[in-house]
């Protein structure tokens, strides 16, 4: 009977050890993110994100040097006032820290937070100021000897970090030393499981592979508790993280350490790299709702960026973050088939499709009235961006209307497209210098946006223009990135992932590769950044900062070095390099159409409602070999890339040729055809 007593309560234990161990969500938050990871594999050494939401650092620094000295845990020891230490947690990371020490009289730690190694210290990064960093630090005092802890309010959680340096304040000869430090991350707070990647990439390239993977656990660092975001207005001293950011349990922000806010702008990156990686689409959701909830009922404006930060807007028809919103909204819906969150803000979409095109005058050009745009303080009038933005609403809007049973304006969207990109290719267009202009007047910028964007959006009407454009942007071109000319001496990842995918676009897969090898690799390797993530920007001498529009020199501190809408190369490598990409609502329709580059291997995929979605491509000696393994129920277009131009190669399917015929034709160079779902293996030769 004690026996069976005794083997009941141990099950028992088991059972709740086992449920505390896999309910392993922020807080109280309920876990509903994916047990495992789609895609088992070796790549998944490529992962930044840890195995447990509680993590250690990896090492501890000496201030003064900062060399390593001891790794952690290691001899932390304190002793009198002023003395410090710096912890690496060896990658980015993010939430609140708990101490347990052992103190020989009074005094008080401070905890001091940087991403960059740069500004290890008793001062933090700046999170909360953009002229002069107020962060300073927090403490935990104690009046007496012996042993304590301490754990960090949740307004003071820290978004994101990579160091943290403790350093001890006190009238006397304390000394104080650290027995254990425990990060409790903030992020992703609904997964149980950091690693449960629902997409992969894996090529011969290492760099890029790496590159690949801290896109996507920048994103992950951006997917937060939707009550941790920054407060407004902004303190003046020291930072709090309790603001209300939208609905449900995660949310995606801008950046992991600031502005924790959501901003439609940086979902045109983020969210094409959250669906090929992490796939956490429900943060999007989120993120895309508090758009459409905090919409103008009058004009049908959003604002320019999410509560509470909306509530500064004293211009708040930033136009364009509401094509964002609305481009957003055609990418979630295409990657889920959420057809209850389109009929639900279906009306509103309608809104504010009015109120944008009413925007558009007898020049057929889009008028930005609102002020602030990426590196634009002023209003924008006809600036060439915003109308490359508007054209790629108008086209996603059609086949949105489609989707949403509304087909007529499939028509009146598309004509409405058409009109709007002569009117651009008329008025913007410097036929003298090969690109467009920063708008429809007689300026000499030509700006890395809108010419991105041109080529990416198909807004460019030929291919000599397209080919010209992409030529012209190398002129941009620093050992270490491309520096806008709309931004002077910035570097922005973020632009430039519009820069790589428009050269992608176009077959120009050495140039695409060669600015993610200059810019994102210069990121990655840089002993002072955070060796896990993407950054918003830097400058062109190579140090942190940034010059902003409207022409100060922000604290260079204040730069995020976790911001997704830097995450291009995620999406533009399993789009273009692997080839692989949903064409069709939900992943229906699917194409794969491989860029070879300088890489002799990649292989990767990503999920949908439908199933995996995998493919993979190797050279061999005069050939290659293409796979892939997607839904039965879906259909797919193939684009082989061929390898003499011109030349009809030797094609097998499955070990059947197949003939050059009707269903199989040559366009540019490439053999297209059409195929059905299932697991297949194609020979080139
Ligand atoms: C303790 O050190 C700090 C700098 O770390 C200094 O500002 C402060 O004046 C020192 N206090 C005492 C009592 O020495
Ligand atoms: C140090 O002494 C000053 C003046 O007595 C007091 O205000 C302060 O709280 C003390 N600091 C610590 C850390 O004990
Ligand atoms: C890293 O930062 C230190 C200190 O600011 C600087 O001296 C060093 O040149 C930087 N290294 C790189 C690679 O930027
Ligand atoms: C230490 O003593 C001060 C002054 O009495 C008090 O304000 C503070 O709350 C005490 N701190 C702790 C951690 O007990
Ligand atoms: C957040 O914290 C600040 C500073 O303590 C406080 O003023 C503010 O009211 C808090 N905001 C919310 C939403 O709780
Ligand atoms: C909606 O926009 C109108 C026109 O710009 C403005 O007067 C009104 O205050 C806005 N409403 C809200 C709730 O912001
Ligand atoms: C654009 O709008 C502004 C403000 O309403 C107006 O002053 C300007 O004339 C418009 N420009 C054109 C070309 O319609
Ligand atoms: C949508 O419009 C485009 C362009 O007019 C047309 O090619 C396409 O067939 C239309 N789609 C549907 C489903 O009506
Ligand atoms: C056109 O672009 C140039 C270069 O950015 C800028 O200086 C000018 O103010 C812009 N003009 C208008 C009307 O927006
Ligand atoms: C572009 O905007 C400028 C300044 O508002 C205006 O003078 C010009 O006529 C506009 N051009 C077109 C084609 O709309
Ligand atoms: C880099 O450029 C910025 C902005 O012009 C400047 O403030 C900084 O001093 C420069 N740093 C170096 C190391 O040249
Ligand atoms: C998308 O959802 C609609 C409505 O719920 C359904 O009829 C359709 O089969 C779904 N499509 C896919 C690809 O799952």
């Amino acid at each position: 009977m004690a026996f069976v007593t005794l083997i009941t309560r141990l099950a028992t234990l088991a059972c709740l050890l086992y449920i505390s161990q896999a309910q392993n969500c922020w807080k109280d938050t309920a876990c509903s993110g994916p047990d495992d990871t789609a895609f088992p594999g070796p790549w998944e050494s490529n992962i930044y994100a840890p195995s447990s939401r509680s993590v250690s650092p990896k090492s501890i620094l000496s201030l003064q040097t900062g060399e390593v000295i001891s790794s952690f845990p290691g001899d932390a020891k304190l002793s009198g006032n002023g003395s410090q230490l710096v912890f690496d947690f060896g990658i980015e990371v993010g939430g609140l820290v708990h101490l347990k020490y052992l103190s020989t009289g009074p005094g008080a730690l401070g905890l001091a937070f940087t991403e960059a190694k740069n500004w290890i210290g008793e001062w933090s990064d700046s999170s909360n100021g953009k002229l002069k960093g107020p962060d300073g630090a927090i403490y935990a005092s104690f009046n007496k000897s012996g042993s304590g802890t301490y754990t960090m309010p949740d307004l003071s959680l820290r978004g994101g970090f990579r160091y943290l340096t403790l350093f001890l304040v006190t009238n006397s000869t304390t000394s104080v030393e650290i027995k254990d430090i425990q990060l409790e991350i903030g992020f992703e707070p609904t997964w149980s499981n950091l690693r449960a990647y629902q997409g992969y990439f894996h090529s011969s390239d290492e760099l890029l592979n790496k590159i690949w993977y801290s896109g996507a656990y920048t994103l992950q660092t951006n997917n937060v508790p939707p009550n941790t975001g920054r407060q407004v207005p902004f303190l003046t001293t020291g930072w709090a993280n309790n603001g209300t950011l939208g609905p449900g349990d995660t949310i995606i922000v801008d950046g992991a350490k600031r502005d924790r806010a959501v901003w439609p702008g940086d979902m045109g990156v983020a969210v094409p790299s959250t669906f090929v990686s992490v796939g956490d689409l429900t943060a999007v959701k989120n993120a895309l709702q508090v758009m459409y909830n905090y919409q103008n009922s009058t004009t049908g404006a959003f604002p320019e960026a999410g509560p509470p930060l909306l509530q500064l807007g004293s211009d708040s028809y930033h136009s364009v973050s509401i094509v964002w919103s609305m481009i957003g909204s055609y990418n979630y819906v295409l990657y889920t088939n959420d057809t209850v969150f389109l009929a639900q803000n279906w009306a509103k979409y309608l809104k504010a499709m009015d109120f944008i095109y009413g925007k558009v005058g007898d020049s057929g050009l889009l008028n930005v009235t609102g002020l602030r745009d990426w590196a634009r303080w002023q209003t924008g009038f006809n600036g060439s961006e915003p109308n490359m933005i508007l054209y790629r609403t108008l086209i996603t809007g059609a086949e949105l209307a489609i989707w949403a049973g509304q087909p007529s304006l499939n028509a009146t969207w598309n004509e409405r497209a058409a009109s709007l990109r002569t009117a651009i290719n008329k008025y913007c267009w410097d036929s003298g210098y090969g690109a467009f202009k920063d708008n429809a007047t007689a300026t000499t910028l030509h700006p890395q946006d809108a010419n991105s964007m041109a080529i990416f959006f198909d807004v460019v009407d030929s291919t000599t223009k397209a080919g010209s454009i992409s030529s012209n942007l190398l002129k941009n071109w620093t050992p270490i990135g491309a520096v806008a000319p709309e931004l002077p001496e910035n570097i922005s990842p973020f632009i430039s992932s519009f820069e790589i995918q428009a050269h992608f676009s176009i077959g120009e897969t050495a140039r695409a590769l060669e600015l993610i090898r200059r810019c994102w690799g210069w990121y990655l390797n840089n002993p002072n950044g955070t060796e896990s993530t993407v950054i918003e920007g830097y400058l062109q001498n190579g140090t942190f900062g940034y010059r902003s529009s409207r022409g100060y020199a922000y604290d260079a501190s204040y730069i995020s070095h976790s911001h997704g809408w830097s995450s291009g190369p995620t999406s533009g490598l399993t789009t273009y390099v692997l080839g692989l990409s949903v064409t069709g609502i939900g992943g229906k329709e699917w194409k794969l159409a491989p860029q070879f580059g300088d890489l002799t291997s990649a292989e990767g995929g990503f999920m949908t409602i439908l199933g995996r979605y995998q493919a993979s491509w190797q050279l061999k000696a005069g050939g290659y070999t293409l796979s892939y393994n997607v839904p039965e129920e879906t259909t797919g277009q193939i684009v082989l890339p061929c390898l003499a131009r011109g030349n009809w190669p030797r094609i097998e399917i499955d070990g059947h040729p197949i003939p050059r015929d009707t269903s199989a034709q040559i366009v540019g160079d490439g053999v297209v055809f059409s195929v059905a779902g299932g697991e297949h293996s194609i020979e080139v030769k």
